[in-house]
């Protein structure tokens, strides 16, 4: 009797334990691992600066109408995203107190405020919890970051998204993978032209050209010789990621007007064309493709096509 009752309480004190570790190994089950990362398996475990992302320039300058001459892009923002563009640039400028981004000055092309297009951009990755997405903002006038680009991002909810590197700048090798990003819920990377290297109080809002070089822009020529055209800080050429600044633009009527021209962007948007550009590019970034193939015009031609082949996936 009495051994029994002592091989009940031994029993239960194990059952206790096995419930213990059942519930310890679950919670760690939910920390749930991403395994499928912008799309594909493969890019999980790859890291941010060894990936190619699609990007579409003057992302807000989108319209169906031919006689928009200050558009480069066809198609919004969602429609944008939908066709892979996992890079987002845009150009802002004070209008009326508030933050827009316009295309040269709001009077050419007005997209709207900065923090709508925000808002925008959060609700696709809200749906899309599996997405990396990067921002290169350009800067122009001086804006203060804390005072009118912070606010933007608090107001749309991506700043509580976005990822802040343990120190700046980051070499190219340096980078999370998408995997990481996407586990940690930080999976926004912001970059900014200009005042993020000097002011660093809004701490995602990271310097540009300390971290990616880019080719030329306003390339009129369709062989697009490469080049490092912009770049800056102490890291190396090749410990940036770079960015090709993939379109071709018109010089109409020889007025030195240029404008984009959505008649070529189904040969410059072509693997061949864009797998051209790389294969000139990357003896200056010792070997490795592009990070950003920026493109007017992100829904002709075959980009994705050539962004998922630089990424070794097609
Ligand atoms: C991820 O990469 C690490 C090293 O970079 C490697 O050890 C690991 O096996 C990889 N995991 C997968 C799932 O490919
Ligand atoms: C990633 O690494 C591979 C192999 O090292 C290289 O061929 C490829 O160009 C790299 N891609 C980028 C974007 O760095
Ligand atoms: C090249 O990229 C920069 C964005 O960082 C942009 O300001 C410029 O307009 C681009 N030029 C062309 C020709 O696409």
């Amino acid at each position: 009797m009495a051994l029994r009752r002592y091989n009940a309480s031994r029993m239960s004190g194990w059952l206790l334990i096995l419930a213990f570790v059942m519930t310890v190994s679950a919670s760690v089950l939910n920390m749930k691992r991403a395994s499928v990362c912008n799309g594909h398996a493969e890019l999980c475990n790859r890291s941010y600066g060894n990936t190619t992302f699609l990007g579409a320039h003057d992302s807000f300058a989108f319209s169906s109408d031919p006689f928009a001459l200050a558009r480069d892009q066809e198609v919004d923002i969602p429609t944008q995203l939908g066709l892979g563009v996992r890079l987002l640039q845009a150009q802002a400028h004070m209008k009326n107190g508030a933050l827009h981004f316009c295309h040269t000055d709001c009077v050419l092309f007005d997209g709207g405020t900065v923090q709508d297009y925000l808002t925008t951009v959060h609700t696709f990755l809200q749906a899309n919890p599996n997405e990396v997405l990067t921002f290169i903002f350009t800067n122009p006038e001086g804006v203060s970051l804390p005072n009118v680009w912070d606010p933007a991002f608090q107001a749309s909810g991506i700043a509580q998204m976005a990822y802040v590197p343990p120190s700046i700048p980051t070499k190219q090798s340096d980078w999370p993978t998408l995997g990481e990003f996407i586990d940690s819920g930080k999976r926004v990377i912001v970059f900014l032209d200009a005042g993020a290297d000097t002011d660093r109080s809004v701490p995602y809002i990271l310097p540009e050209f300390p971290m990616i070089w880019e080719t030329p822009f306003s390339v009129t020529d369709a062989s697009f010789p490469c080049s490092v055209d912009r770049t800056a800080g102490p890291l190396a050429t090749t410990d940036h990621m770079y960015m090709i600044n993939h379109s071709l633009n018109k010089d109409i009527f020889g007025l030195g007007i240029i404008v984009s021209d959505p008649l070529d962007a189904p040969t410059t948007n072509s693997v061949t064309s864009i797998m051209a550009n790389a294969a000139g590019c990357e003896p200056l970034a010792a070997g490795r493709a592009p990070n950003f193939v920026l493109l007017d015009f992100v829904n002709i031609g075959q980009g994705l096509q050539a962004v998922n082949q630089l990424n070794g996936l097609a």
